[in-house]
């Protein structure tokens, strides 16, 4: 099947018919949650909702029964509803609970085992994977209290979907804004795949070193080069191999996209940082991937003041930045692997065998930038995995950066002599 493109993930969709249960609780998000079900039945699943009694302040139960084309349960005592046992038929004849948005109390809730309403009782009665999307205030979010109880539910074996940071509805800004339904409906759908929630750890004792983002080569005082890199691939790679039992180091430049958790965050903004930070930490790796965007360039000099702008042209000296990935490669030990990236819009798969080549890699991913929905700032991507040992490339559809990391790591699995884990485990 087909999944449409704004669900955030193509390619292998679940079986028609896989069942969530979606749990809406008491935030402003909580419209969004209908943008969640329509997601979630455009890729083939059935969706049945539960609601706090807050959330049904928020949005009718009466929207998500339209949509669903279920009975939506807030109160399993109340005299409409049809199932006399519904916390537990509900619960545990599901593929994946799924709570968006999630407020600081249904997660204090889970995180402690409270069952005083049909979502918290549904969250202990349910032996599916769970999969939590938080929104609130950022002052909340960031309460040592929530801090303490997303972090029990980490260890509980439940996903976290980090909220977005921005402007929230009290006008706030910072993380706490629930995160876009389609990057919501993507991790569902991984789950429902199979790999993440059965946690194989086929990248164990590995340490994977990853590059993320754009770097900033300053002009002066409040001008730079840079690129519109969000981070978000690179941190799929890290969240991808921590989930597989790697210990991941990212060396992170500008980034716009939430960093991931339980994965070491070292912040280089330049390139020569970069390198820098890269160097240092490769000697402990075992493997490198180049997912940043560097810059090629930087100014030959900074201006230490603002530079004046007059009716003149302006000429910009610009000199070559170290080549990171091409530095590491030569650096490397026997046992360690480096794979990079390559960013083309012509051309694609010519120039990236030529840096494999050049930069003696083990592999190369290419990026057809100019693709929609690919490269740059996307939630998706669309690539293709060259390998020093294998003539033909694998060609990847158009799929959530998570899932293009996975397919990523299972070459590096591949290529280390193991079976590759995640495919096989999705088929
Ligand atoms: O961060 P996102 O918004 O999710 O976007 C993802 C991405 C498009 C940035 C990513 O998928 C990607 O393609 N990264 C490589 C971008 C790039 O700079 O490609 P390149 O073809 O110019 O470089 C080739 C390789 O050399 C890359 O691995 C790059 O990290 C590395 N490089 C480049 C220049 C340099 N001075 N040092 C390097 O290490």
């Amino acid at each position: 099947m087909t999944v449409n493109d704004n669900t955030g993930g193509t390619g292998d969709a679940p079986k028609a018919g896989e069942r969530v249960a979606l749990g809406v609780t008491g935030g402003i998000a909580a419209y969004k949650a209908a943008e969640v079900l329509r997601g979630l039945q455009r890729a083939g699943c059935r969706v049945r909702v539960a609601m706090t009694v807050h959330a049904t302040k928020l949005i009718a139960p009466l929207t998500f029964r339209a949509l669903s084309g279920e009975h939506v349960v807030v109160d399993d005592y109340a005299p409409d509803n049809p199932d006399p046992i519904a916390h537990i038929t509900f619960a545990q004849t599901v593929d994946l609970f799924l709570v968006a948005p999630a407020t600081a109390d249904i997660i204090a809730k889970f995180a402690t085992g409270v069952a005083d309403d049909f979502v918290s009782t549904t969250y202990l009665a349910c032996d599916a994977p769970v999969l939590v999307a938080p929104a609130m205030n950022t002052t909340m979010w960031e309460h040592p209290a929530t801090r303490r109880n997303i972090e029990t539910l980490r260890a509980d074996g439940v996903r976290i979907i980090e909220p977005d940071a921005g402007e929230m509805a009290c006008g706030t800004i910072g993380p706490g804004r629930l995160s876009a339904p389609e990057r919501i409906v993507a991790a569902a759908l991984e789950i429902l795949r199979g790999g993440a929630a059965r946690g194989v750890r086929d990248l164990a004792g590995e340490r994977i070193l990853i590059t993320a983002g754009a770097t900033r080569e300053e002009i002066d005082p409040v001008r730079f080069i840079s690129n519109r890199s969000s981070g978000r691939m690179g941190f799929a790679l890290a969240e991808a191999a921590r989930e597989r039992g790697a210990e991941v180091t990212i060396v992170a430049g500008v980034t716009s996209a939430p960093k991931p958790p339980g994965v070491r965050v070292v912040e280089a903004v330049s390139a020569e940082a970069m390198m820098r930070a890269a160097a240092t930490e490769f000697q402990s790796a075992t493997v490198f991937i180049g997912a940043a965007a560097v810059a090629d360039y930087r100014p030959a000099g900074r201006s230490a003041q603002k530079i004046k702008k007059s009716d003149a042209a302006l000429t910009l000296e610009l000199v070559r930045t170290p080549d990171i990935l091409a530095t590491v490669s030569a650096a490397r030990q026997p046992g360690q692997l480096v794979v990079g990236f390559a960013a083309e819009s012509e051309n694609v798969i010519e120039h990236a065998r030529r840096k494999l080549h050049d930069k003696h890699l083990d592999a190369i991913v290419a990026n057809d930038i100019t693709r929609d929905g690919a490269g740059f700032d996307a939630e998706t991507n669309a690539v293709t995995i060259i390998t020093a040992d294998r003539a033909e490339p694998v060609e990847l559809p158009l799929m959530s950066k998570l899932e293009a990391a996975h397919k990523i790591l299972d070459e590096v699995v591949r290529l280390r002599g193991g079976r590759a884990g995640k495919s096989a485990r999705a088929k």
